[in-house]
């Protein structure tokens, strides 16, 4: 029998990102050495029938179909938001003045001022109420060493910073409306939905901050049929038509605070690309490269010579040593288990856990400044601090 403390986790929402949470809070404890562990309690949804089943396959003891219900409760202490942004708000600010702890999946909301709203919740909470944002990309083993790499200075100043993130599923103009192509629902597009992905990694990694972009945006398919369901990146549509309301595509230049110039380019349109992420950094003295579709692997150069594979499974790679012996490589779903164990390892030792709700919130400052500058014909914007 364990004697360790266990902590009551609800969760809304049990989709795509539900159902890797999941994976994430059944599994955490089983490969790391944690102090806290967690209990999965409460499922929230809205429909009860579907709701339930959810519970019933992702491991759940006991639903609600009212988010409010879920924060009420006494056996929750964790609330874990995985809906669309336009929710993240609303839940997070009620949930963190309820003295409960916040994970809350990215981008952090659908505006500026939204963001603000969590930030002051989350600054206006007890130090011991802890809140994340759930960029998880920070949380695979090859671009935590990027980050290790720069930190010890390996590859010098940073001078460049080349990002992509390429997705292909809705090339075809019969795919639906899903939530993610309206702006009540998402805030952004391609930008808020995958460009905060690499904004993020790219400030993470070079521990720098963007502190101004130059921007273009487009949307390519202007109308797609309605859509009557839809769940991830999966959907099916009806007869009727509405409007994309979001970017297709987001391409922008932009410059960091230490000096070095960066780019970036965000879109579901690049045929062929499933999930993308790629992001290469030059500095004075070498390179680093890495994309997420070889997610074991980071490219280093350390000047002349070309770049050498690392395959990122040794021990004593970030996270890798929970796992599995070398060259056994690592997926998806072991991003969010180490985004979970960070964030209870800071519960349980009262660290601020990172990313932060005012990382997201410079985050969502650079999505606006990006979506001013396309506005203004790409003219230079400043990001605000
Ligand atoms: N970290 C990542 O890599 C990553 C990947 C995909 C999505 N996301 C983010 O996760 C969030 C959810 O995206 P998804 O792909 O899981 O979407 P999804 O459409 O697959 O699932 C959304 C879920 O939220 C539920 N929901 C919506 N409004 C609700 C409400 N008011 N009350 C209760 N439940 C509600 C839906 O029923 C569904 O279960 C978004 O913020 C998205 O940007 C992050």
């Amino acid at each position: 029998m364990s004697d360790k403390t266990t902590i009551g986790v609800g969760m809304i929402g049990y989709a795509f990102m539900g159902r890797v949470h999941s994976q994430a809070w059944r599994s955490v404890s089983a490969f790391f050495d944690l102090p806290l562990v967690p209990r999965m309690a409460v499922l929230g949804g809205r429909s009860k029938e579907s709701t339930e089943a959810a519970a019933a396959q992702l491991g759940w003891a006991d639903v609600e179909t009212d988010w409010r219900e879920l924060i009420r409760r006494d056996d929750v202490q964790i609330v874990d938001i995985c809906t669309p942004g336009d929710s993240h708000a609303e839940i997070a600010v009620a949930a963190l003045q309820a003295g409960k702890h916040v994970i809350c999946e990215k981008p952090l909301a659908n505006t500026v001022e939204e963001a603000e709203a969590m930030v002051r919740a989350a600054q206006a909470a007890p130090s011991s109420v802890k809140s994340m944002v759930a960029f998880n990309y920070r949380r695979v083993p090859a671009i935590a060493l990027a980050r290790r790499y720069v930190e010890e200075g390996r590859i010098g100043e940073v001078r460049h910073v080349r990002a992509a993130y390429l997705q292909d599923w809705i090339v075809d103009p019969e795919f639906p409306l899903v939530w993610r192509l309206q702006k009540d629902k998402a805030g952004a597009g391609a930008l808020g939905d995958i460009g905060s992905h690499i904004v993020d990694a790219a400030q993470f990694i070079t521990g720098q901050r963007l502190v101004g972009v130059s921007a273009l945006t487009e949307t390519f398919i202007k109308e797609r049929p309605v859509a009557a369901a839809s769940a991830g990146l999966a959907a099916t549509g009806t007869g009727e038509m509405g409007p994309v309301t979001v970017d297709d595509a987001a391409l922008f230049i932009g410059r960091l605070s230490g000096g070095g110039l960066a780019s970036f380019e965000a879109t579901r349109f690049a045929y062929g690309r499933k999930n993308a992420m790629r992001i290469e950094i030059n500095g004075s003295l070498g390179s680093l490269a890495f994309d997420f579709e070889a997610m074991n692997e980071l490219w280093f150069s350390s000047g002349g010579g070309g770049f050498e594979r690392i395959l990122v499974t040794e021990p004593d790679h970030p996270y890798v040593g929970a796992w599995w012996p070398p060259g056994h490589g690592l997926g998806y779903e072991h991003t969010f288990t180490h985004e979970i164990n960070d964030f209870l390892e800071a519960i349980a030792t009262g660290a601020d856990p990172s990313p932060s709700f005012a990382d997201g919130l410079r985050v969502q400052r650079v999505l606006e400044a990006v979506e001013r500058s396309a506005a203004e014909g790409s003219r230079y914007m400043n990001v605000e601090d």
